[in-house]
């Protein structure tokens, strides 16, 4: 709890580039990866030859799983687990193996039954450590057909954070004690069961825990039956209802001492945030959160949420900021409590912005989930978009969009200029290489470019693409180019070109724009070139971007006055009715991601709308912070300079920005 008001100031007051110290101190997942991936890469050569890249082969498809009945006994004191797996399976090829994955896990017996038939022991057990695999090894072939594969296993309590693991808790007496939690994501669920720990790999998970009588136990499902322990009169057998077809990396299971405060979402499912006892006041803002956001969401998609209950909790000890187990989101505590009495409207906003992002994946993600860890970055990304959309909704007052530009957006335009950033979508094989693209560019920019999109589509017909590809997905994985053919189809434009040339290479573009008056027309000259923050380049193969560029004047600042798809290196584009002393500014809201260069003459001409605060704040911020980027890097002349420096002195900031702002102009000479 010592570090809850700190973490939300990183994410939204935002360093503009990675500050290690925070980092180090505040290791949230956006922050910690994009230091390792941004920590000792010097150039695109060494980024891309990723070098040790490990042979990597999916599991065989001949035996899958339909459901996994799953029983698990921790003991909370030696920090171990008993586990007793019933999985139904489909065998479609006939085999004398099972090759499923197992990592730290101790294979005790295995059988398989037929159905209809007579058990088969397994001999053998071969475990692949490296490839965190196991090949269970029978005597006999496994006819194609239906069975049940039976394996009692044990395992450890890790202290790892990941799998099934312990986490340590103060109970207010100053006892010590240790709740057992689980973390899936990306490829840990093997180390709690033998399992297809793959995303694409989807089946129906019946769980009962055996835990003592007088702890929490908690799953994805709710609680259907809970008796005493036959063996042991200290324990109780909780079972939960049969989940959805789920991923492995989306199962949860929590065992511990907690209190909660529950509340019932306008569209009758239960939340609970379940907060360290003694404290279940600090759940309620998040609560309310979640109470609201369901609904909203289930409006947004057109897709109810499909369990009958959800819960929020906060774990002591957890890696990432949070995670979002189907029914049972896991968040460290910073990211869930609010002290009612003693709480900054940051953390509060930082706290809705979670909530927003872990309650978005139950649909994107949980209910149509990525085929593969390569489409990653778009469940990432739309959640980290989307979060904002919902914040804005509960919250109007806090004016979030403003914080998306000021952190996630000028922070990914940051990153995304070295020439050592990477595109949006890499290709994942082992899935050891997942982590590594967790980062910034996958976070934000990612939702930098789906908010980009979505502008471009539209909210209405976005929404139809959205629900057209929640109900066609359903229950099922997919790809972006599936998300990308519901949205083109949706709105008739040509989505997968446009969104290939943001994610599929690096970097964006400087759209550098003139203007000239023709009679009461405004005619403008739009190019666009790479832009590096080490420098304007001459490449030859410059790349190209299929960029929505919007224009607004100062007849309407908020209001867009035309739309075009710059789908070349340059164009012209004609603006009737323009009278020659209105200003004219281009993308309006900052939603597209890319910096813009004006011509002295335009950037001059926007001097009043700065001045008597007409351009909008978001507007303000965006051209400021070009402006700023241009002046470092772009900008070859002193007359230029002096220009810019005009421009930015008359963008009000409070003072001690100001004086900030001075002082990084009083740096910038000489210029090159
Ligand atoms: N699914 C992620 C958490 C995750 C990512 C766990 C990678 C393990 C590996 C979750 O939805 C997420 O993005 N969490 C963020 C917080 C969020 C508000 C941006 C995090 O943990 O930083
Ligand atoms: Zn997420």
């Amino acid at each position: 709890m010592s570090c809850r008001v700190s973490l939300s100031v990183i994410r939204l007051a935002l360093p503009r580039s990675p500050n290690p110290i925070a980092k180090l101190v505040f290791p949230t997942l956006r922050a910690s990866r994009l230091l390792v991936r941004f920590k000792s890469v010097s150039s695109e050569s060494t980024l891309f030859s990723m070098p040790e890249r490990r042979p990597f082969v999916r599991l065989p498809t001949d035996v899958y799983p339909v459901n996994y009945g799953l029983r698990l006994k921790p003991d909370l004191i030696d920090f171990t687990f008993e586990g007793k797996l019933e999985a139904a399976v489909e065998v479609t090829q006939g085999t004398n193996q099972i090759v499923m994955n197992c990592a730290d896990i101790d294979i005790i017996t295995a059988s398989f039954v037929p159905e209809g038939g007579e058990e088969i022991n397994a001999t053998g057990f071969n475990y692949q450590n490296e490839d965190e695999k196991v090949t269970l090894c029978f005597p006999s072939t496994l006819q194609k057909g239906s069975g049940l594969l039976k394996i009692d296993f044990v395992g450890e309590l890790n202290d790892k954070m990941k799998g099934f693991y312990r986490s340590k808790y103060t109970i207010p007496s100053g006892e010590i004690r240790y709740a057992a939690v689980t973390q899936f994501e990306a490829t840990d669920a093997r180390r709690a069961f033998p399992c297809w720990d793959e995303p694409a790999i989807k089946a129906t998970f019946d769980i009962t825990l055996i835990v003592p009588k007088d702890r929490v136990a908690l799953s994805n499902m709710n609680v259907v039956d809970r008796k005493p322990y036959p063996e042991d009169h200290s324990l109780v057998e909780v079972k939960f209802a049969t989940t959805p077809i789920m991923s492995t990396y989306l199962v949860a299971f929590v065992i511990g001492e907690y209190d909660f405060v529950e509340s019932q979402s306008s569209d009758g499912v239960t939340v609970r945030v379940y907060t360290p006892v003694g404290k279940a006041e600090q759940g309620r803002f998040a609560l309310e959160v979640a109470t609201k956001t369901l609904p909203f969401y289930k409006d947004y998609f057109s897709v109810p949420y499909p369990l009958p209950k959800i819960d929020l909790i906060a774990i002591a000890d957890f890696a990432a900021g949070a995670m979002e187990n189907w029914g049972l989101v896991t968040y460290r505590e910073t990211a869930l409590l609010i002290d009612p009495k003693n709480s900054c409207a940051s953390s509060r906003q930082w706290v809705a912005l979670v909530v927003g992002h872990e309650l978005a994946h139950q649909w994107f993600g949980n209910l149509v989930t990525m085929e593969w860890w390569t489409h990653l970055w778009l469940n990432e990304g739309f959640a980290s978009w989307i979060e904002y959309l919902c914040v804005d909704h509960c919250f109007p007052e806090y004016d979030i969009w403003t914080q998306f530009v000021s952190a996630d957006y000028t922070r990914a335009l940051d990153l995304d200029a070295l020439d050592n950033s990477h595109p949006i979508e890499v290709d994942v094989g082992h899935p050891s290489e997942v982590d590594e693209i967790f980062d910034a560019i996958s976070y934000s920019k990612g939702a930098s470019v789906i908010r980009m999109l979505h502008n471009y589509i539209g909210d209405e017909d976005f929404r139809k693409g959205m629900n057209a590809y929640l109900l066609k997905f359903q229950h099922k994985n997919a790809s972006t180019e599936d998300l990308w053919e519901c949205l083109e189809q949706a709105s008739g434009k040509p989505i997968a070109a446009v969104m290939n040339s943001w994610t599929k290479q690096m970097g964006f573009p400087i759209i550098v724009v003139d203007q000239e008056q023709h009679g009461s027309d405004r005619v403008l000259k739009i190019s666009q070139k790479k832009f590096c923050a080490s420098g304007p380049r001459n490449d030859e193969n410059c790349p190209n971007w299929m960029v929505p560029i919007s224009i607004c004047t100062s007849e309407d600042p908020s209001c867009t006055k035309l739309e075009v798809l710059l789908d070349q290196p340059e164009t012209t584009v004609n603006i009737t009715n323009v009278a020659p002393d209105h200003w004219l500014k281009i993308n309006p809201g900052t939603v597209g991601f890319y910096r813009i260069q004006y011509s002295s003459a335009m950037l001059e001409s926007l001097l009043p709308g700065i001045r008597d605060l007409t351009l909008l704040p978001v507007d303000r911020l965006g051209l400021q912070n070009d402006l700023f980027s241009l002046l470092h890097k772009q900008a070859d002349m002193q007359e230029e300079k002096n220009r810019i420096e005009r421009v930015l002195g008359a963008i009000p900031a409070p003072d001690i920005i100001q004086r900030v702002l001075n002082f990084a102009l009083s740096k910038c000479e000489p210029l090159c």
